[in-house]
Parts: C-alpha cells; structure tokens; sequence
C-alpha cells in the first residue's frame, strides 16, 4: 500500500511516499530555517505562509522522486497533531483536498506517534511493545508503545521541551538557530564536568521532567561569565549543558524499563539526534541488557516518511479522516 504522507507541523514542508509503513519511496523536504533563522526562531506566521508556498512543488517531488503517478497512491495521509496550528492546517487542507479530489482514503496522524515510527524505517525487526523516549523541539515525553496505535504516556516535561532548551540557550551564545545540533558539536572535546548545572526532580512523578530550571542556570552561568568579563570555555560549557539534558532523560528512561518490564527502548524525535543523549542510551542499554533502537539521524528530525511509516498502521487500526477534519495545536499521544 503506497501512503502519500505530508508533514507541515512547524518548519519544514515535508511530502513523502512510503510503501507498507517500512519503505520510502521518497521524502522531498523545503526547510524554512534559512528564514526563522533571520529571528533566531520559528515565526509561525511566516512557517504557515511557507508551507503554502512549497506543499504543491514538494508533493509533486515526491511522485517525481518515486517515478509515480497520483493514480499509483492508495491513501493520502497527513500530520493533524500537536504542531503550530495555522502550519498544521496547511498540511491538513493540502492532504484533505488531495484525497478528496483523487477520491483515496484520508489517514490523520500524531506527529510523535510519526517521529517513533522513523524507527520502523531505519529498524525493520523493530516491532512493538517498546519504550521510547521523544525528544523533540516542542515535545519530551517518555512513552509505552503497547502497540502500533495504542500508547501509554508514561511521563513527560513539565515546562519546556529539551530542544527548545537547547535552541534558547543556543540563541545566547549566539551560535545558530536551530541550536541542538550546533551545541551538540560544540561540546565534543569539551568536558562535561566543568560547569555545574542541575537536574531535576518532580515529587511524585519520577518519571516527569523539567527543563526550565536548567535553562535558566545555563543563561545565567552565560550571562554571569559576560558580566564578570570572563570568557566561557565553549566546549566545556556546551558538554556540561548536554550532559545536564541527558541526565534528565537517560536515568528516567531506565527507571520506566524497570517499572514496566520492558526490555526493548528505542527514541525519537530531533535530540535524539544527540550524541550524548545517544551514547549515554546505549551505555545504559548494555550495562541493562536491553535492546536499543535509535532512528538514522536523517530520519531524526520532521520529515514526511515518518508520516507515512505511522499512516499505514493507523490505517490498517481504521484510523480515517474526512473533509471536515480539523488540525489541533494540542493533542495526547495516547487519545
Ligand atoms: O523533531 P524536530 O525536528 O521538530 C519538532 O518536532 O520539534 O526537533 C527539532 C529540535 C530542535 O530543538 C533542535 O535544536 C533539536 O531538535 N536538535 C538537536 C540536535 N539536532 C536537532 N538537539 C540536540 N542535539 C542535536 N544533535
């Protein structure tokens, strides 16, 4: 079953064609970043103006890239949930028109439901039940995949999400938008014990986290060291700081295997594509003895195959969408 799969939930204008939820047949991406960069973050008016520009040319790429016609699509799917609304509607129409007017099944999908489906496409044995950690710009939650379509939350942020964390503190060191991947390249060779930062704890819920107290020491730490006239020792600055989110995410990531038995971890989402946050999972997994999954970088970050791997199991658990389907800024993985 060949599923045209649009991603449009913050920046980047995704169309992809996935055969069967494991097979890319192509994925055409435009990214925005070039101009949120100007503002050192995601403008969500210009986002949604620009999904409108590129979903056209990026749905005709991807046909294009796959040697396809429209006639060859069996279903049409799109991001419906959690995302920047006026963003999320854009690709929400697009697919809404596209299926109608090619007369396919329409197939809704949750955006982090998508980004743990980028393992299914890097990971062909991988099948549920699993553990996974998303972590992305909007989103940090720790969830049970029970099974395909059926998710537990098992603990999430309180505050802010580890990557906006990561783009604040970014923005005040001035080394780019988004600034997750510079930071993580920063901090190699630096040492992670050399700037001390918090971590967190949330009475009760051992498995929730918070980021906001973390990104305030680390702006402070920035500015104190400006104020004093002091030069920050970048590297060293940048592995603490990454270190810090990872030991709010990795110990509790092992504390939710041992609470539910489950053996098999995998993560998802843009930090992910950390490398402390991945190097510290799998020295937790080998000394724990469980399997771990980890997405292909590429595959790390908002995409339209993701879309299109979740699309084909949402669909064959009946999941359809008509043209009154609505996009929602908001929504729990497990509804
Ligand atoms: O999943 P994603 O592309 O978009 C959302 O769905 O939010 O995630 C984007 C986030 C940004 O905050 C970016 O800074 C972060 O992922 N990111 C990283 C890395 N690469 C991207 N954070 C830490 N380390 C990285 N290597």
């Amino acid at each position: 079953m060949k599923i045209l799969a649009v991603e449009s939930s913050c920046d980047e204008t995704a169309v992809a064609i996935v055969e069967d939820g494991r097979r890319v047949l192509s994925d055409a991406v435009a990214s925005q970043i070039e101009m949120h960069t100007i503002y050192g973050g995601v403008v969500p008016e210009i986002a949604s103006r620009k999904h409108l520009e590129a979903v056209c040319l990026m749905a005709d790429q991807a046909l294009e890239k796959a040697g396809l016609t429209r006639r060859d699509i069996d279903a049409v799917a799109c991001t419906y949930a959690p995302g920047l609304i006026g963003a999320v509607l854009v690709g929400v129409n697009f697919a809404k028109s596209v299926a109608y007017g090619l007369g396919l099944p329409l197939i809704p999908v949750h955006h982090i439901r998508g980004h743990i489906a980028a393992n299914y496409i890097t990971h062909p044995d991988l099948k549920p039940p699993f553990l996974c950690l998303c972590v992305s710009g909007g989103n940090t939650m720790i969830v049970d995949v029970e099974d395909y379509t059926k998710m537990k939350l098992l603990g999430a942020t309180r505050d802010d999400a580890a990557g906006e964390c990561f783009d604040k503190v970014a923005r005040v060191l001035g080394i780019g938008y988004p600034g997750g991947g510079p930071m993580d390249r920063l901090a190699s060779g630096g040492d992670a014990k050399k700037y001390p930062l918090p971590r967190s704890k949330v009475d009760g819920a051992p498995l929730d986290m918070s980021f906001s107290g973390l990104k305030t020491a680390a702006l402070n730490t920035i500015h104190n060291a400006q104020q004093k006239g002091e030069e920050l020792d970048l590297p060293s600055f940048a592995a603490s700081f990454g270190q810090a989110v990872s030991d709010e995410l990795v110990p509790r990531v092992e504390e939710a295997a041992k609470m539910t038995g489950r053996t098999t971890i995998a993560a998802a989402g843009g930090v992910s594509a950390n490398s402390r946050i991945r190097g510290d999972l799998e020295t937790m997994c080998r000394r724990e003895g469980y399997q771990l999954y980890l997405p292909a970088l590429h595959l790390c970050s908002d995409n339209g195959a993701m879309i299109g791997a979740q699309a084909y199991y949402e669909f064959l658990a009946g999941a359809r969408g008509d043209t009154s389907l609505n996009g929602y800024a908001g929504m729990p993985i497990d509804k």
